[in-house]
């Protein structure tokens, strides 16, 4: 019940922030650089976060929230938010149209529930553990595509330039199999994706939790396939991460378990 409900509030909040965001596609986006000069924010991202922590709290004041603009609050309860506001931030300051918001619903180290949307496409992607994925309401599966040969795969480049180097050096092994590559700048998206069967893979070298919370939820219940790159369970992001439709898993892993640094 409580995961029903909690997706009930995920997704009311993800269609006003996305409002929001596709409104500001069109505005002066004030960006300013975090880390590096890769590594953007914009006012977008934090008017994002704080709409959504504002309504997660409304709805459940004991819930714990990890969001990437900086919330962190230790909840009373087992339950904690795990959010990107605007995932595809590169993307959006551009208005290239692929970015989405990516909310997770934890307990301990399990998703309970998963919600990404892509407001310009208005594409709900939704999880509740055991009861399988759905986009717009509609049941999905990872595809059937039983080889590399012939599959469409999302490579994700790191924000941090050495580690995008490390997917460079993967491509060149990958590229003579896959059928194409795609490298669309939204690593919640290309998750979601897998769980839609739109891509058969995606991998990424470094990445942060909530990149990726949501998404691995949504390909678990799809069918899918989640791992560190060495085959391992994902337990750091940062390392790692492989996400497959199950039937290319090895295949996949022979390939980018070889390179893991530069
Ligand atoms: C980024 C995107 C991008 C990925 C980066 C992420 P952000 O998230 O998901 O696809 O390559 O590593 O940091 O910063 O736009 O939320
Ligand atoms: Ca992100
Ligand atoms: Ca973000």
């Amino acid at each position: 019940m409580e995961s029903e409900c909690a997706l009930e509030v995920a997704v009311e909040i993800v269609k006003d922030v996305g409002k929001i965001l596709r409104a500001g596609m069109h505005a002066d986006k004030k960006a300013r650089y975090k880390s590096h000069r890769h590594d953007v924010v914009t006012i977008f991202d934090r008017r994002a976060e704080e709409m959504i922590v504002t309504a997660i709290n409304k709805a459940f004041p004991d819930h714990g929230i990890l969001s990437e603009e900086g919330t962190a609050k230790v909840g009373t309860s087992s339950y904690r938010w795990v959010i990107d506001p605007l995932d595809g931030t590169n993307n959006f300051l551009s208005g290239y149209p692929q970015f989405a918001i990516s909310l997770a619903l934890m307990r301990g180290a399990e998703a309970q529930v998963a919600c990404i949307y892509d407001p310009l496409r208005e594409e709900m992607f939704t999880a509740i553990c055991g009861e399988g994925a759905f986009l717009n309401g509609e049941p999905k599966h990872v595809s059937a595509q039983g080889s590399l040969d012939g599959a469409l795969i999302g490579a994700g480049f790191s924000s941090r330039p050495e580690r995008a180097l490390i997917t460079h050096a993967v491509l060149e092994h990958l590229i003579p199999h896959a059928r194409a590559i795609r490298a669309a700048g939204s690593a919640c998206l290309d998750l979601a994706y897998v769980a839609a069967g739109r891509l058969d893979a995606t991998w990424y070298v470094s990445l942060s939790p909530w990149d990726v919370a949501a998404g691995n939820l949504l390909i678990s219940e799809a069918g899918g396939q989640v791992s560190n790159l060495e085959g391992a369970p994902l337990t750091d992001p940062e390392v790692g991460i492989l996400a497959t439709n199950g039937r290319i898993h090895a295949e996949m892993l022979a390939l980018v378990g070889k390179k893991r640094s530069l």
